[in-house]
């Protein structure tokens, strides 16, 4: 593995993947395939731009010449496929986009890897596809699946067809299941950044139904060394849970978020719950633990990095949401890249 291509490597944690492959590894070339779709963003970027391992190519996974190009010009031998579309809200509005983004889009790649005879093909999943899990069962990962939104369901599909090149053409796979990641990058509209920006403010936090849904938080690079440790570890067609295992109502989150930035819980809004919400999702980490790995932030540690990396005090005062978006200053990208230093420094065998 010496050539990645980390596709939708501009948005939240696939940005957050090439910061810390490029800190940790001196000798691997990233090359960013992404079509800086709305959350896809060059700032994430920006601190990198320079590095001579790095290069950026603008390219949609769908589109076979432009995915093909890329692996042939960049003599690529390894795939990381982060590029979905990826918020359950608006795959329910425009469900076909889901779909085409994140099953379309995954079977180019993976005849491509075919194709090139790549070393590596790595999926990037999530617990949805599990579906809503009752308490206090733990979804395992040959447990079957049960997607319940447009978004779960399309990035089932998308597992589904990645197992099927492992089995049919004895492509090289591996496929992580994360939860719920934190941390820099993040696009707000997802429920973490959006009730931090508006918090910040002094907007509402719309609190779906009642705010009992719940979900395992994780830190982003922890998620980061999660992938890194399958990508050098994990048995080929095999699938790995990445979480912590610690369960949080999303109403205690965004009371966390209130009092981290000392801001009142009369801010705490209930609005018309999601269709289809999933209750609950649980992992169960023993496989990935097995290979050494584990979760390195508490969840109020996760959550007070965000708030830091967005809080008025660093950002020099408060700007509106829309214009906060997933931008950030001088100040944060040091932090940021200090933080991203400390988890790339960590080795695999620890
Ligand atoms: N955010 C989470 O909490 C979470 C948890 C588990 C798994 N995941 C998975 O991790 C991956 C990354 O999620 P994220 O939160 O960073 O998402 P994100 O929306 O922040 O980033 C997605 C990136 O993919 C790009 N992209 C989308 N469609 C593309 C296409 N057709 N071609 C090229 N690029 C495209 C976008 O421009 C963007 O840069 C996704 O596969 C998601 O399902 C996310």
């Amino acid at each position: 593995m010496r050539n990645i291509l980390i596709t939708g490597g501009a948005g939240f944690i696939g940005s957050n993947f090439v910061h810390y492959m490029l800190e940790k590894y001196g000798d691997y070339r990233i090359v960013v395939f992404d079509k800086l779709d709305y959350s896809g963003n060059m700032a994430n970027l920006e601190p990198i731009k320079d590095d001579p391992r790095f290069s950026f190519v603008r390219g949609d996974i769908c589109d076979v010449e432009a995915v093909r190009t890329a692996v042939r010009e960049h003599q690529i031998d390894t795939i990381i496929n982060f590029a979905a579309f990826t918020h359950v809200d608006r795959s329910i509005l425009e469900p076909g986009l889901a779909v085409t983004n994140n099953v379309i889009g995954t079977q180019v790649l993976l005849d491509i890897a075919r194709e090139a005879q790549l070393e590596r093909f790595h999926h990037i999943s999530t617990d949805e596809v599990y579906g809503t899990i009752p308490d206090p069962a733990r979804s395992k990962e040959g447990d079957p699946f049960e997607p319940r939104s447009p978004y779960s369901a399309s990035k089932a599909s998308a597992e589904h067809l990645v197992y099927a090149y492992y089995v049919t053409y004895s492509l090289p796979v591996t496929t992580t299941r994360g939860s719920n990641n934190i941390g820099p990058y993040h696009y707000p509209e997802k429920a973490v950044p959006l009730f931090t920006t508006n918090a910040i403010d002094d907007l509402p936090l719309p609190i779906y139904g009642d705010g009992l849904q719940v979900r395992d938080y994780q830190y982003v690079l922890d998620h980061c060394e999660g992938i890194d440790l399958v990508l050098h570890k994990g048995a080929l067609g095999e699938v790995y849970n990445v979480g912590t295992e610690v369960e949080t109502a999303n109403i205690d989150m965004a009371r966390k978020i209130l009092d981290l930035l000392g801001k009142p819980h009369s801010l705490l809004t209930y609005v018309t719950d999601r269709a289809g919400h999933d209750r609950r999702y649980a992992l169960d980490c023993t496989k990935l633990r097995a290979l050494g790995w584990r979760s390195r932030h508490t969840f109020d540690q996760a959550l007070e990095k965000q708030c830091a990396g967005m809080s008025p005090t660093k950002t020099g005062g408060v700007r509106s949401n829309r214009a906060r978006t997933a931008t950030t200053t001088s100040a944060n990208m040091s932090s940021v890249h200090s933080d991203v230093a400390f988890c790339a420094t960590r080795c695999l065998t620890r």
